[in-house]
């Protein structure tokens, strides 16, 4: 337990009242000094307290790099594209991409700046010792700043501050003497009481302002989100509390050496995504995301397995080292990380719901004929991937290689 941290939560609630759950969370994990992750103490991977895709291997950074160069291929192939990453951590995702990239897609690879959004100084430096050998390609940047290109995160959104409310009640942090406890408290009528959605579990006002800035700030291109959590009509708003492998009880457990995460309750994510102007270009489980860009560029698999010369997918599988092959079944299975995470992605000016329900589309090379450099796509489509009431893509639009088997 951080005494400190602990004491300094204890004399703001003696000084003030009891806190909401938003601004405990804020504390345990981004206190300037002493939180979770600004202080650089949260260890994520075997020896430390959780897994992500991330810590499970290069893989998971392999097949976003396939990804992410079709999403560049749909950019018209710009010579400007920029992958930003928001909760880089140490990096690590960053080096699997941009390696992968460098070997597979040369010319998407001179193409590309990476970007990555830290805020904390200590995971900065960090993360520009695992980016070494990519000096020239990486930038930091302690907000988001205009782009084209693709936003990226893996378990961002679940980081988030999240306040507790239950119908009209909301979920405060007390003290007992020096114990910290639960009290519910009736909502306050005003204001920011109307402003809150639907009567859900967890309001995640920090996730609602963060897709706001990512909408203003893409120009042209891609968000995708990678997180656990479920739709509005599933949704459970438990509080997650994690250090070594193992869950706590509670989050006033281990106070600033433990990660809390809240599910993700996507359908507000897309209906405020929506009011921005983004248009929902695929949503599905990890499972099918991953399996329909394996089905798109099974190479991926194949250049790691000892005998690059085999052809079927399956002997591909059963050449693969074990150590990729343990990889990927964490990363598909569903009763690992497969059902458990969903991908979300949202596109901005990539083609724009013209009359009679053509796309004007932006083509990567222009014959020049069109006066804005434009032409009529009108490629059949399949209307899957998207939770119901979401305004996606035009039912015209090719999907993506990780939205083809969605569901
Ligand atoms: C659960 S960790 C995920 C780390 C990494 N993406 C992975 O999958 O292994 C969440 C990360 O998001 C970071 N984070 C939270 N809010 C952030 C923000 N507003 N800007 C940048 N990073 C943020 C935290 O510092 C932490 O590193």
């Amino acid at each position: 337990m951080n005494t400190v941290l602990t004491e300094l939560i204890r004399q703001s609630i003696r000084a003030h009242g009891p806190v909401s759950f938003a601004w405990f969370m804020q504390q345990a994990l981004y206190h300037p000094e002493h939180g979770y992750y600004s202080s650089g103490r949260c260890a994520i991977g075997r020896k430390g307290d959780y897994f992500t895709n991330v810590s499970v291997g290069p893989l998971f950074g392999e097949f976003l790099a396939a990804q992410f160069a079709e999403m560049w291929e749909r950019l018209g192939s710009v010579e400007d594209f920029i992958i930003i990453e928001q909760g880089a951590h140490d990096g690590q995702f960053a080096r699997d991409v941009l390696e992968s990239v460098q070997k597979r897609a040369p010319e998407f690879f001179a193409a590309l700046r990476y970007r990555i959004v830290e805020p904390f100084p200590i995971l900065q430096d960090r993360q520009s010792r695992t980016l070494e050998g990519f000096r020239d390609k990486v930038e930091w940047r302690d907000s988001l700043q205009p782009f084209l290109g693709v936003h990226f995160s893996n378990e961002l959104l679940d980081a988030m501050p999240v306040r507790l409310i239950s119908g009209n009640m909301e979920k405060l942090v007390d003290l007992e003497d020096d114990k910290f406890v639960f009290v519910e408290r009736p909502l306050s009528q005003g204001a920011a009481a109307s402003k809150l959605p639907r009567d859900r579990d967890a309001f995640n006002q920090a996730a609602l302002d963060w897709i706001d800035d990512v909408a203003a700030k893409l120009q042209r291109g891609y968000v995708v989100a990678i997180d656990y959590g479920r739709l509005e009509d599933e949704f459970q708003g438990n509080v997650q509390v994690r250090a070594q492998h193992r869950n706590l009880d509670s989050p006033f457990e281990q106070i600033g050496h433990a990660d809390i995460t809240m599910p993700v309750e996507w359908s507000t994510i897309i209906e405020r995504a929506q009011a921005n102007g983004l248009r929902v270009a695929g949503f599905t489980d990890q499972h099918h995301f991953l399996t329909g860009i394996i089905s798109t560029w099974p190479d991926l698999l194949q250049a790691r397995s000892w005998n690059s010369s085999v052809s079927s997918r399956r002997v591909q599988l059963a050449a693969a080292d074990r150590k990729t092959k343990r990889a990927l079944q964490t990363l598909l299975h569903p009763e690992m990380l497969g059902r458990a995470f969903q991908v979300l992605a949202l596109e901005k000016n990539i083609a724009e719901p013209a009359e009679g329900g053509q796309l004007l589309q932006p083509k990567p090379h222009s014959t020049g004929k069109e006066s804005d450099g434009r032409s009529w796509a009108t490629q059949p489509i399949h209307g899957i991937g998207c939770p119901s009431g979401a305004k996606r893509v035009d039912r015209e639009a090719p999907r993506l290689a990780g939205f083809k088997f969605a569901h």
